[in-house]
């Protein structure tokens, strides 16, 4: 069952029912002011951090679910309803919301009015602006009654949902014209306040929340509206809120527009007041001045399509199936610009509050990235880098504020150090700016010391090699890739944390999964020591990997697949000898992309295996068969019910690294087919099931031994979005940023006869054409460029910003 379509040229999902069975949501932001939007107008606004600059309120796990927004709500005669139906809930006539990138616009109709509200942040200024057109659809004039409604959060999101004996007494507001000011705690030390503005004079205003609703009313029905009023309420203490009351008339057929701007605005110490306590306004009004007619908006409105329309300009592919094409060139890119800005801070299944970035997340979210902001990912880089401690380790996450690892939750997850090689490779492949290897870098951010980043990605290959176990493999620390897989933690107490807790120290639980990941970014090590000429540590690095290589084959090989890990006794995981979980995905997929088993028939073997224990029809799950029960030896994995999250749930962030396997192995049918499983585009017909946005991948896919299976949470901030990316655009596609060129090798099912592709690469255009006369799934017989036969994969490096014509034949 669906509920709503794709619109593709417009690159909008087009949602036609409110009632979509969990809040579909969009992001608005400009890299520092942001939005979260649901299709029936909930979400919140934050400035740079979720936590300690939230701007409007929201309630998590509210009931009923997400009923905090930016609301409207419009009185015609005796009729009062909201054009994106909550939070008035009254039944429309016509409803729609189309989620674009960066923006969304949300209509509704009732009794002949039609209401378009478009939202967006745009570039220029910290604020999210509310385009509403009115239209009377009828044939009599119409007087309509509006009210606007926003909740301010008292800024520190944590202490507003916590600290309520001092919070009820600190609200504070400021009302001028059409503009309501929130200044809590503007007197002491903070420097910010908000504002809601209306382009039009108001009849009225509310700014306490109490008043506008009356104590005992919900937002569907507050007595201002249902009164038909407004209080012009100045709020003091309990909770500031923003809401304007507006009459607007309409003759038969005439539009008209409305400008409402939700701004935010920080000042200089000095600057603050113009007098006693009086806020200093003329930064808000400057920002007001810019949207101060509809046109001016509509224009602002106009650059944020433009600018998404460059962004996504760097890859376009045109292949025989739309669903594909629909996710490499708009949703997929989309996806990883979200996760560049969000990391795993603010969805709807992540509060804001509770994680800052990790390390591994934002180096694998850059690889999805680096070739639409190159810049962004450059500075990304040298911030995650600077967070390293000098042996290689790292601290887990850092914050995106202070760019300061986060002591709370340490290091010690042994898989950390060697993203960063995968992210310098992907960017120096990207940009052949191979000088920011030269650039100095802290240690834990002391800028007494420093190294060049090259020295920095000696030190993560070194920590590897430092930290072996008795089989030579990795040790795992904490935890590798997978968190919940937490070998040396041994929790009986519910009071601890799985992710930093070690009960037992002096383990040798060693991580086949590091070892495949050693191999394959080790490889790249060498590569990138090659290119600056530098011989010898080539060499030892490639000597290191060889033994690696050695390590695995001797102690990682079960048989039928690759063995997990061993644990903190030295005992297999994920092996045939186990009583659960005897089969995991993670080492199969790195195991293969790393190249291992290649040539002997292994990697065929393991990905057979693959298909026959973990592939099922919503994706392929993390590990067979799921643990049944608390294992005390592995930790976290074994907390969750069998079928969810990391115990046997699709958890999709893997399912690409099989993906790349796969074609690696050459089976570009199956390739694309896993693709087609735990895509959204080609699962929008399971929507019903899926509960998640149809247009965006999420993290979990409950597995084939859930309880439901197919039903899918933690939709958007999640590496599947980086891989997924990756694996279609430069493994089926096979359109691959190296050193030396742009490779070109791809990997699609048999029947595609034909497929183009756009991508911009070192400053020239390739235009590639890649034809399949006789059906096969990978392997260039022949490759032109420019109309001459070259030998091998890789097409030259032009950086002449002309255009290049590519023709592949299979
Ligand atoms: C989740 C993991 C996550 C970890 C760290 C766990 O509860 O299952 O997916 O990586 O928390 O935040
Ligand atoms: C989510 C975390 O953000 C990521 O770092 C981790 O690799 C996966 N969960 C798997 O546990």
């Amino acid at each position: 069952m669906k509920f709503g379509y794709f619109d593709d040229k417009n690159r909008e999902y087009v949602i036609t029912t409110p009632q979509t069975p969990y809040p579909w949501i969009n992001y608005l932001g400009n890299g520092d002011f942001f939005s979260i939007i649901s299709n029936t107008s909930g979400g919140y606004s934050f400035y740079r951090d979720a936590r300690l600059r939230r701007i409007t309120r929201y309630r998590y796990n509210n009931i009923p679910l997400d009923s905090n927004g930016k609301y409207l709500y419009i009185r015609d005669e005796n009729t009062v309803w909201s054009p994106s139906w909550k939070p008035a809930k009254t039944p429309l006539d016509h409803y729609e919301c189309r989620h674009g990138l960066g923006y969304t616009k949300i209509t509704g109709e009732k009794n002949k009015c039609r209401a378009r509200v478009t939202c967006f942040v745009p570039d220029e200024v910290n604020a999210e602006i509310q385009i509403l057109n009115l239209e009377n659809l009828s044939d009599k004039p119409k007087t309509l009654k509006i009210h606007s409604f926003v909740e301010w959060c008292l800024w520190n999101a944590l202490e507003d949902t916590t600290n309520f004996q001092r919070n009820f007494s600190t609200g504070q507001v400021e009302i001028e014209g059409s503009t309501l000011y929130h200044k809590t705690e503007f007197r002491e030390r903070r420097n910010h306040y908000a504002f809601y503005h209306v382009n039009t004079p108001v009849k009225g205003f509310d700014t306490d929340r109490e008043k506008f609703l009356g104590l005992y009313n919900g937002l569907e029905a507050p007595d201002a509206v249902m009164n038909q009023t407004a209080y012009n309420t100045e709020a003091h203490g309990w909770s500031p809120v923003a809401s304007h009351f507006i009459e607007v008339s309409l003759k038969p057929g005439e539009q008209k527009q409305l400008v409402f701007v939700l701004g935010y605005v920080e000042l200089p110490d000095k600057d603050k007041f113009v007098s006693n306590q009086v806020i200093n306004k003329k930064p808000a009004k400057d920002i007001i001045s810019l949207f101060d007619t509809p046109e001016k908006a509509v224009a602002s409105f106009k650059r944020v399509v433009t600018k998404w329309t460059e962004l996504m300009g760097g890859y376009q592919a045109v292949t025989p199936d739309e669903k594909f094409n629909r996710m490499v060139n708009i949703w997929n890119q989309y996806q990883c610009v979200i996760t560049y800005y969000f990391s795993r801070s603010a969805s709807y299944f992540e509060s804001g509050i509770g994680r800052g970035m990790g390390f591994r997340d934002s180096n694998q979210d850059l690889l999805g990235f680096v070739h639409i902001m190159p810049q962004l990912a450059k500075q990304r880089i040298i911030d995650i880098a600077s967070t390293q401690f000098e042996d290689g380790g790292a601290y887990h996450q850092y914050q995106p504020l202070t760019k300061r690892g986060n002591s709370d939750v340490g290091g010690n997850f042994n898989d950390d150090p060697l993203w960063l090689i995968a992210a310098v490779s992907a960017y120096i492949k990207e940009t052949g700016d191979i000088s920011i290897l030269d650039e100095q870098v802290p240690f834990d951010n002391n800028e007494k010391n420093m190294a060049s980043l090259m020295e920095h990605l000696k030190r993560s290959f070194d920590h590897v090699i430092n930290n072996l176990g008795p089989h030579k493999l990795p040790l795992i620390g904490r935890a590798d890739w997978n968190d919940c897989l937490n070998l040396n933690c041994f929790s009986s107490n519910p009071d601890e944390s799985f992710q930093t807790t070690e009960n037992k120290s002096g383990g040798v639980a060693e991580s086949v999964f590091i070892a495949g990941m050693f191999i394959k970014y080790g490889l790249e090590y060498a590569e990138i020591c090659s290119q600056l000429k530098n011989t010898g540590e080539a060499a030892r690095a490639e000597k290191c990997v060889a033994e690696m290589t050695e390590a695995v084959n001797n102690h990682g090989w079960d048989g039928e697949w690759f063995i997990r890990a061993y644990d903190y006794f030295g005992k297999k995981v994920g092996s045939h000898e186990c009583e659960e979980s005897k089969i995991f995905i993670e080492p199969q997929g790195f195991c293969v992309m790393a190249g291992v088993g290649l040539a002997d028939g292994r990697a065929a073997k393991t990905l057979e295996s693959v298909n026959k224990y973990l592939a099922c029809d919503h994706g392929i799950v993390l590990n067979y068969p799921a643990f049944t029960r608390y294992h005390i030896e592995y930790g976290e994995i074994s907390s969750y019910p069998q079928g969810y999250k990391e115990n046997a749930g699709v958890f999709c962030h893997n399912n690409p690294w099989v993906i790349i396997a796969e074609t690696m192995n050459g089976n570009g049918n199956r390739a694309f087919d896993y693709f087609t499983r735990i895509s959204p585009a080609h699962t929008e017909e399971k929507s019903e099931l899926r509960k998640t946005e149809p247009y965006v991948f999420s993290q979990m896919i409950a597995g084939k031994e859930a309880y439901k299976p197919g039903e899918a949470k933690n939709s958007w901030l999640t590496g599947t979005a980086a891989w997924t990316f990756v694996a279609a655009s430069q493994h089926i596609l096979g359109v691959r940023p190296a050193f030396n060129g742009l490779q070109v090798d791809p990997c699609i099912p048999a029947e595609w006869k034909e497929v183009t592709i756009i991508r911009k690469f070192r400053k020239a255009t390739y235009h590639i054409t890649i034809k399949n006369p006789s059906g096969k799934n990978r392997g260039v017989s022949e490759l032109k460029v420019d109309g001459d036969i070259i030998s091998g994969t890789i097409v030259p490096i032009f950086n002449d910003n002309k255009i290049h014509k590519v023709e592949v034949i299979l």
